[in-house]
């Protein structure tokens, strides 16, 4: 099956949808959420307006990191189903015009795929060169490269006399880009992909395939945009695919290379610099201090300045590795409601392709469990042990994991206030969130003020209206708790106008005269003062 030939640039009027299959919708009872489940649900994607699926990995998996571990590209995971799910899931979608990008997890396989079962076997093993090998001693690390899950980025295998290098769990190990047997071989499966009519890639961690470990260097190694470039003639770069790589480290001029208009790379990044501004540079991502909102203005501005007419910009403020937005910096009590759609008015006013992740649209939030032994990801474990090690309180890291731990993002869909949320009849994998009596999409849909139409509505301005992915953007001078912007395109204007925070401010001097309101979180513009998130987009044509 094949999708009908893509128009070039078309991600840039798109909206996407991402789906973490593990939590989304349990159709066979056993507490995991698989493909039947999602083809169960197309009909609420297209309710909302979303025009593009982001998959996360559905590839067979023992399942070290939830799917990032893949010992077979071209198998599905058991518990999700089978190729046959998978196919149909892909002719429904197209059915309906939606289209499906899969995660490229590249960067490294699982350790039970068979290049590495093969590779470890010894130094001669034909696929012992498709990973990353250094001769060594036990008990002797090559250097101190550090795995993202914790601990040495090295593992030793007697077998070979060698250490192989992870950048994530030990049964994640490393890809080596520098041989192009290995590449060949990748390039092929995403062909495979391709012809099956998946319409992009999500790119994990794409920034580490140009590594040089030795030289210690992780992110944007010296042969990255070279890979690149080689793996886009390769495969999607006729095929005008919505590519978008994951790019922790990227600045602008990076970004711009990435995306570069013509075509040589991929559509976008996601960069990660206004997601980190709720901690110290450098510090680990657990030691949260608070937002730092200026800067927020000023990195969202700066993204949006730099990659004017450079490059395309993603826009996003969750994921599955994120904790959820309108716990972290909205307001998950009283003001529910008002901040979670404030912060999708900022958001989805802004030029580029935004991202909206499972839930955040009926402004699903974080949760705190009190045992450890509830929570499930390898992440979150890994650094409740070793800080425990290292003497931090039980309280303390607890505490952390309740504001930054990749759980948040992960239980279960609330799709009703049945039984685990109306996820599944089985207990899930992973607690649903408790507050499913109230939030949950049955409600939303009944309730004409939710937030989950404020986002069916800004996907439809984005798609009639031009100016919301074309216009260019400015930021405006406002107060310290206030965000607003304007966007300009062909005489038009749109204005965006956002309290951040619970306490009202005085409006600002902006000059609305004469201007529509497309979308407010009140009732009526009060003029004087801005409330409790109170946030708006106007419009003159
Ligand atoms: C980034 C993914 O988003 C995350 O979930 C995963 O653990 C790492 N890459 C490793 O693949």
């Amino acid at each position: 099956m094949k999708t009908n030939k893509l128009e070039k640039d078309w991600w840039k009027k798109a909206v996407v949808y991402q789906i973490y299959p593990r939590s989304f919708q349990d159709s066979n009872d056993d507490g995991i959420g698989d493909i039947q489940g999602i083809i169960s649900r197309l009909p609420y994607i297209k309710k909302l307006g979303t025009d593009v699926i982001w998959l996360c990995p559905v590839y067979a998996s023992p399942n070290d990191d939830n799917g990032y571990d893949i010992s077979d590209y071209c198998d599905i995971m058991k518990e999700f189903g089978t190729m046959q799910d998978m196919d149909e899931l892909l002719e429904k979608a197209n059915a309906m015009d939606i289209k499906i990008i899969m995660d490229l997890v590249v960067n490294h396989t699982s350790d039970e795929h068979i290049w590495f079962e093969e590779a470890k076997k010894s130094k001669d093993n034909p696929y012992h060169d498709y990973y990353i090998w250094v001769d060594g001693e036990e008990g002797v690390l090559p250097n101190d490269l550090k795995s993202d899950f914790g601990g040495s980025a090295w593992e030793y295998v007697p077998a070979c006399g060698q250490y192989y290098l992870h950048f994530f769990s030990k049964k994640q190990p490393d890809l080596n880009w520098e041989n192009p047997k290995m590449r060949k071989e990748i390039y092929a499966m995403m062909n495979y992909w391709i012809d099956k009519g998946i319409s992009g890639f999500r790119m994990d961690m794409i920034e580490l395939i140009g590594k040089e470990p030795m030289q210690m260097i992780r992110e944007n190694g010296p042969k990255l945009h070279t890979y690149i470039k080689e793996m886009n003639a390769a495969t999607f770069g006729k095929a005008n695919l919505l590519t978008v790589g994951e790019a922790w480290r990227a600045d602008i001029e990076k970004a711009q290379q990435y995306s570069n208009p013509d075509g040589s790379e991929l559509s976008m990044v996601f960069q990660f610099e206004h997601m980190k501004l709720d901690k110290q540079p450098k510090t680990p991502k657990w030691d949260v201090t608070g937002l730092r909102f200026q800067e927020l203005k000023e990195v969202l501005s700066k993204w949006q300045y730099g990659l004017e007419g450079t490059g395309w910009n993603s826009l996003f403020w969750n994921n599955h590795d994120l904790p959820r937005i309108v716990s972290r910096w909205g307001n998950d009590g009283k003001y529910r409601v008002e901040s979670a759609k404030m912060l999708a008015m900022v958001l989805h006013g802004m030029k580029g392709t935004p991202y909206i992740y499972q839930g955040e649209e009926i402004g699903m939030t974080n949760i705190a469990l009190s045992n450890i032994k509830d929570y499930r990801d390898i992440e979150t474990l890994n650094m409740y042990k070793e800080r425990l090690e290292e003497g931090y309180t039980q309280e303390e890291i607890m505490h952390s994991i309740h504001l930054m731990g990749r759980d948040n993002a992960r239980t279960p869909m609330q799709w009703s206030d049945c039984e685990y949320a109306g996820f599944s009849k089985h207990e899930p994998w992973l607690c649903v969130n408790p507050n499913f009596h109230e939030i949950n999409v049955d409600q939303a849909l009944k309730d004409k003020h939710s937030i989950f139409y404020t986002y069916q509505r800004l996907i439809q301005m984005r798609k009639e209206m031009e100016i919301f992915s074309q216009g260019d953007y400015h930021l405006l001078d406002t107060s310290d708790q206030i965000f607003a912007y304007e966007r300009n395109w062909n005489n038009q204007k749109l204005v965006v106008i956002a309290n951040f925070f619970e306490k009202p401010c005085a409006f600002p001097d902006i000059d609305i005269e004469g201007m529509q309101v497309l979308l407010h979180n009140y009732e009526a513009i009060d003029g004087k003062q801005l409330r409790a998130y109170e946030a708006m987009i106007l419009f003159k044509g």
